[in-house]
């Protein structure tokens, strides 16, 4: 009979992880990683006891656990209305001060928001003014961000975002059909870089003009939260913007005062001083 998985089991796979495969879970918020945890018994059809001893033994399983503990789900120009928001508001003012300007989408998963923003840089005829860095924990979500391939039944809720966003055309112009996937046109993603980030351990990108963070920090604790805003704080130029996802808040962070709203609907932040 499979047990309750109890507290005990949750800091013990959290010791493991840290110990033998180097990524540290202590912070993230406790009631999703247990059903991220049950989950993966569920999947994978064993034991906590299984779980525990593959954790311990087999270094190749640090990364599938990984891919099986964060959740990935994105989708392009989600939130529509945020994106508007990007292309009439915050981008144009952006704009007024630098020619050129450097993005960090942190937590990218597998690279919808990346090719929605460039598609958005496209339309406003600046996406050579534009360098930006795209990073993820997971390495496996990474390389698939890097191959823009998506299955063309995702690719339809995309076209409807995309379409509430008001788009130029159709997203259809900015892939090629192939084996039932979409591959996104590789030029889109020309100023991207891809890499390996993970936001608990890992340093700054200085400097920046606009960090998404998007649907990430709603899987940690509130300790973890404050960490990372403060290297986000730190990383940004001063009037820098901060996007976080719809259901997250800046309010309980020990950094809220050094930011001020822009759009409280689109959780847009501006960074006021260092
Ligand atoms: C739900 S997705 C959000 C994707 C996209 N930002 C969006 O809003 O659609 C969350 C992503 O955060 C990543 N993530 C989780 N913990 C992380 C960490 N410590 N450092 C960097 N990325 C992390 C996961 O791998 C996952 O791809």
């Amino acid at each position: 009979m499979i047990r309750d998985i109890e507290i005990a089991d949750l800091k013990k796979i959290t010791e493991i992880v840290k110990r033998k495969h180097d990524y540290d879970f202590t912070n993230y918020a406790m009631s999703s990683f247990k059903r991220r945890i049950s989950r993966i018994l569920e999947l994978y059809n064993i034991s906590i006891e299984k779980l525990v001893s593959r954790l311990e033994n087999e270094s190749a399983f640090g990364e599938e656990f990984l891919t099986e503990i964060t959740v990935n789900v994105t989708e392009m120009f989600r939130d529509p209305s945020f994106w508007d928001t990007l292309r009439e508001e915050i981008i144009p003012s952006i704009l007024v001060n630098h020619d050129t300007f450097k993005i960090w989408h942190a937590g990218c998963s597998s690279g919808e928001e990346v090719y929605s923003m460039t598609i958005l840089l496209h339309e406003m005829g600046i996406l050579d003014k534009v360098t930006s860095f795209a990073t993820d924990i997971d390495p496996l979500i990474l390389n698939r961000a890097q191959a823009g391939e998506y299955h063309l039944k995702n690719m339809e809720l995309n076209e409807k975002n995309y379409i509430r966003f008001k788009g130029q055309t159709s997203l259809k112009d900015y892939y090629t059909e192939k084996n039932g996937k979409a591959v996104m046109d590789k030029s889109l993603i020309r100023n991207v870089q891809f890499k390996k980030h993970d936001l608990v351990n890992g340093n700054l990108f200085n400097k920046v003009d606009l960090i998404l963070c998007r649907n990430v920090m709603i899987y940690f604790n509130q300790s973890l939260q404050n960490t990372v805003l403060k290297k986000f704080h730190e990383s940004l130029f001063k009037y820098g913007y901060l996007a976080i996802g719809s259901k997250e808040s800046l309010i309980w962070c020990d950094i809220a005062s050094k930011f001020i709203i822009v759009s409280n609907e689109e959780k847009v932040y501006r960074k006021l001083r260092d």
